[in-house]
């Protein structure tokens, strides 16, 4: 399986997908790590690795669709079987997502439905609400509305901050991106229209 890896900042999701391939949890290579900013810290982190990057600079592009058929384009030689969307801040275009439909997974770091767009962090604890954390999805066209694959549950405490919040939800985050793009994989996730449900052995074989 080759994954592909979007990026726009610090790349603390795509660190921790690169320790879970590296330990072998994750049985597949990291084909490709691309970024819409040059000097995403994330691009250090997948050269420090070895693993191939791709700055696409969005300015030299008149549209979105045609910034996303050139990440395409250069795509289409890597045999891409996922791509991970790991805090890549731009907003797909129809174009890339029916492209690469159903194998386009994100993580959103707040409760989806709840706290869509770009401030999940920060429009949660203004919110006022008592509980937030990430949610992995699929990525259809409308954004962060696909199908859900999981989440995990944060308590807000009365003297968070943006930043404390923020690292308490980064931890979650770490632990079930790997684990969602393990059963995506190895094949266990089934979607049957907004549900992910789990294939279990037995089912495989039938
Ligand atoms: C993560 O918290 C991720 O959930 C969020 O960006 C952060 C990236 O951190 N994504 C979005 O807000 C997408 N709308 P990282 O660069 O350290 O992985």
């Amino acid at each position: 399986m080759n994954i592909v890896v979007l990026v726009s900042g610090s790349g603390t999701n795509l660190q921790a997908i690169i320790d879970a391939v590296r330990s072998g949890y994750i049985n597949a290579h990291i084909a490709l790590v691309v970024s819409d900013k040059g000097d995403a810290y994330a691009m250090e982190r997948a050269k420090k690795d070895g693993i191939e990057t791709l700055f696409m600079d969005p300015k030299i592009f008149k549209s979105k669709e045609d910034y996303d058929k050139a990440v395409v384009k250069y795509l289409r030689d890597k045999n891409v079987d996922m791509i991970c969307l790991a805090g890549y801040m731009r907003v797909l275009s129809a174009y890339f997502v029916r492209e690469y439909k159903g194998r386009i997974i994100n993580i959103h770091p707040a409760l989806l439905p709840s706290f869509k767009g770009v401030n999940g962090i920060k429009d949660a604890l203004d919110y006022g609400v008592k509980v937030t954390g990430p949610t992995v999805h699929f990525v259809t066209e409308e954004v962060d509305s696909g199908p859900i694959i999981a989440q995990a549950v944060v308590e807000v405490k009365d003297d968070d901050t943006e930043d404390s919040l923020r690292e308490r939800v980064h931890e979650e985050e770490h632990k079930i991106y790997p684990k969602a793009i393990k059963e995506f994989v190895e094949g266990k996730l089934e979607i049957k229209g907004r549900r992910v449900f789990r294939r279990h052995e037995h089912e495989n074989k039938d």
